[in-house]
């Protein structure tokens, strides 16, 4: 049995083929409509969420299965104060597979250590969020056509944004990228994550200044400053605008960047740049559906 707590839990190989798979299932959805009867996923959300889970429930349905779940703790026994590891044991008797969203760091990997189905992280607090990574990987196969030699910018809160943490894990493996790390100096990328970069031999900057860095880049992936991790409402609401992408900010930007963001979005892209052909963030969440689906048919080995 497998489970995916970070994205490396699949092997390089692996997260190619699935982004081929997710790329098939894209062109031809009906192909895939009874892969999953019969098969239930449970989706365990104490964290609030959107496109994940929706999109896990939708990619669900698509294959022909079904879905059990709650979307908040609050209207779980987790209210009546039941450990992880018993909800998840419990989910097993119910359940073919479950995706499970926690604010706290490390809970997917406690729950896939007493899970007796395959457990995916949905996130888990400020660490990390595999399937955001597939779901960044598949969109930047497909508007840039490699996932290798870029110069990747990556703007706002480095620090507690699990989808950086995760997609740069992801990306130092390919060769010849580069990252750019753009953040108020108190949102900046953990020191762990350094290690990885300089481990792996990969050059990388850290800045204040996306303005200065932005005309380098192949990738732009712009993130919200995470207001649910912060310890007093002063800190963020002094810092939760530090940057703010506009089309006056993207002058000196490369004619094919590619504009990312996991949504949602707060202030952090003005919404004249949506307009721009470089702004692929609602084609991104569409991909996160479609990469759920080769996933969950992944892990059931179907
Ligand atoms: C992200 C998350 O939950 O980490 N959203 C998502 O899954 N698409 C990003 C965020 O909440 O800022």
């Amino acid at each position: 049995m497998r489970h995916v707590i970070e994205p490396t839990d699949l092997t390089l190989e692996e997260q190619s083929e699935l982004i081929a798979e997710a790329s098939l299932i894209m062109r031809n959805p009906s192909r895939y409509a009874e892969v999953c009867r019969g098969k239930i996923l449970a989706s365990l959300f104490y964290e609030p969420s959107t496109r994940t889970r929706l999109s896990f429930e939708s990619a669900m349905i698509s294959l022909g299965g079904s879905v059990i779940g709650f979307a908040s703790g609050d209207v779980s026994s987790a209210a009546k104060g039941e450990s992880i590891a018993d909800t998840i044991r419990v989910a097993g008797c119910y359940a073919d597979i479950c995706a499970i969203r926690h604010p706290k760091e490390g809970s997917a990997l406690v729950a896939s250590q007493f899970s007796t189905i395959p457990v995916i992280n949905a996130g888990d607090g400020g660490h990390e969020h595999p399937t955001q990574t597939y779901t960044d990987i598949l969109t930047i196969n497909a508007v840039k056509g490699r996932l290798e030699n870029m110069t990747v910018g990556l703007c706002g809160d480095l620090k507690f944004g699990r989808t950086v943490h995760s997609l740069i894990k992801t990306l130092s493996l390919h060769p010849g990228n580069k990252f750019l790390l753009a953040s108020p100096e108190e949102l900046a990328i953990p020191d762990y994550i350094k290690w990885i970069l300089r481990d792996r031999g990969c050059e990388f900057e850290e800045t204040r200044d996306l303005e200065g860095a932005i005309g380098k880049m192949d990738i732009l992936y712009m993130t919200r400053v995470q207001k649910e991790r912060f310890f007093n409402e002063e800190d963020y609401v002094r810092l939760k605008d530090s940057y703010i992408l506009d089309m006056a900010k993207l002058e000196g930007a490369k004619p094919d960047l590619a504009i990312l963001h996991p949504l949602p979005r707060v202030n952090e892209i003005s919404v004249e740049v949506d307009k721009d052909p470089r702004a692929v963030y609602f084609y991104q969440a569409m991909c996160g559906k479609f990469v759920r689906m080769a996933l969950i048919k992944k892990l059931l080995d179907l």
